[in-house]
């Protein structure tokens, strides 16, 4: 790409937030200020058309007709299916299952390849950054099983140790799954080393790709991972759907997760055969809407180019974490090091209560997000109940970030000390 191109591309994105009506939106005489995109990203007009596009003009069960709007349908489903695969560069369509979002991906994966080839002798490794929806399923199979779960610790920074990681590693390591991204401390894990120690000891890694994939290219060949789960409602596409990436010859070896139609070859009333991927793993009517629109939501994300998603939030962020360091009041969560975190901002001011802090910014039209944001046991870790946490995505400006400051000041002058 030439330097004129990555220009054009970048003001691109320095002026996307119109194409977010969401964003457009005034309350209390404020235009809105979206801080919580870690939770749910904002969506663009051209994906809520694509949504009123399909249920107004093709809406029909997708696979099963022999009738045009069916068969319109089917393609443009099956279309949305290429359009992930080439998102993330998997090898083939066989390779990408869609599920509800990335809870249903991980926990078909405990389910299924779980059951199928774990046993009581064996370890499961994941972080002590891990959100419940990587943490749960886990604990669930090895209720099941028998099976251990070992933890990769964090240091003060929320920086994973992997020097303890690998004394951790060994022939009863069967799976490390560990998220891209921390959604409640920023913290970029370091995917590429991670994956090879783990296949060194002949282990599988599952990637909880939530908070990476909307805001990072991935490239599955590159990263060598064995599995990638990630939503499409954190990266501009609708909630309700979601995707499970697996090595084609892994996920051909897994059982079914769930049983109905369409994931069967040929069905008497005793047994069943099962057909192929990816529909093996795909029972009943799926979420085609969804899909569909969450093919849309990648071919925008694709016209933005995804490496200029990250140098803007990388700026944002930087913007960010400068401001907040001027607060002496502040404490920030994770690393101050910008290569090594994304752009989820973990901070406590001292003397307000996350949840006050959340309501006098709301009072502002600011949408931050308090809590333990689904990583119970990391904040008992760091000794807290909750923290405040804002998060980016394309359509923040340096201007929201000076809102989040002034209402930060409003906040110290109602509860400060
Ligand atoms: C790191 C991480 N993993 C998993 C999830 C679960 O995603 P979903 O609720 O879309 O299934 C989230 C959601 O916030 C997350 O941040």
């Amino acid at each position: 790409m030439s330097d004129t191109d990555t220009k054009n591309r970048t003001s691109k994105l320095d002026n996307i937030k119109a194409e977010f009506p969401e964003l457009n939106r005034v309350i209390n005489s404020k235009p809105v200020v979206f801080l919580d995109s870690a939770a749910t990203s904002q969506k663009p007009m051209r994906v809520i058309d694509k949504l009123v596009e399909y249920y107004s003009n093709y809406n029909a069960n997708v696979h099963r007709g022999v009738y045009s709007l069916s068969m319109e349908s089917t393609e443009e489903y099956d279309t949305a299916r290429e359009l992930v695969r080439e998102f993330i560069n998997a090898r083939s369509t066989n390779e990408i299952i869609y599920t509800r979002g990335t809870t249903e991906a991980i926990n078909l994966l405990a389910r299924s390849w779980g059951d199928a080839n774990i046993g009581k002798d064996d370890e499961i490794i994941l972080t002590e950054l891990e959100h419940h929806s990587n943490l749960v399923p886990w604990q669930m199979l090895s209720q099941r099983t028998g099976c251990k779960l070992r933890f990769i610790p964090v240091d003060d920074f929320a920086v994973l140790l992997i020097d303890e990681y690998k004394k951790l590693l060994s022939e009863k390591t069967k799976l490390v799954a560990f998220n891209g991204q921390s959604n409640s401390m920023g913290t970029l894990n370091p995917i590429k080393e991670i994956t090879a120690l783990a296949h060194d000891v002949g282990a599988l890694v599952l990637v909880d790709g939530a908070q990476y994939v909307p805001h990072n290219k991935v490239d599955v060949r590159d990263l060598d991972v064995d599995f990638l789960a990630f939503s499409g409602h954190k990266m501009c596409g609708p909630t309700g759907i979601g995707i499970l990436y697996g090595r084609e010859k892994l996920l051909d070896e897994m059982p079914p997760f769930l049983g109905g139609g369409d994931m069967i070859d040929t069905v008497h009333y005793e047994y069943s055969t099962y057909t192929g991927l990816p529909i093996k793993f795909e029972a009943g009517t799926p979420n085609i809407a969804g899909a569909i629109v969450l093919g849309e939501a990648i071919r925008f994300l694709n016209d933005l180019g995804m490496e200029n998603i990250r140098k803007h939030e990388y700026e944002l962020t930087a913007y960010t974490m400068q401001k907040l360091q001027q607060i002496p009041k502040i404490k920030i969560y994770g690393t101050t090091d910008l290569r090594q975190r994304g752009g989820a901002i973990s901070f406590e001011y001292e003397g307000i209560h996350p949840h006050d802090l959340a309501q006098i910014l709301d009072s502002e039209s600011i949408c931050i997000r308090a809590g333990h944001h689904c990583t119970q046991p990391l904040m008992r870790k760091f000794g807290i109940a909750a923290t405040s946490r804002a998060s980016f995505y394309i359509y923040n400006t340096r201007e929201d970030v000076d809102r989040l400051m002034e209402g930060l000041a409003k906040a110290d002058q109602i509860f400060g000390l």
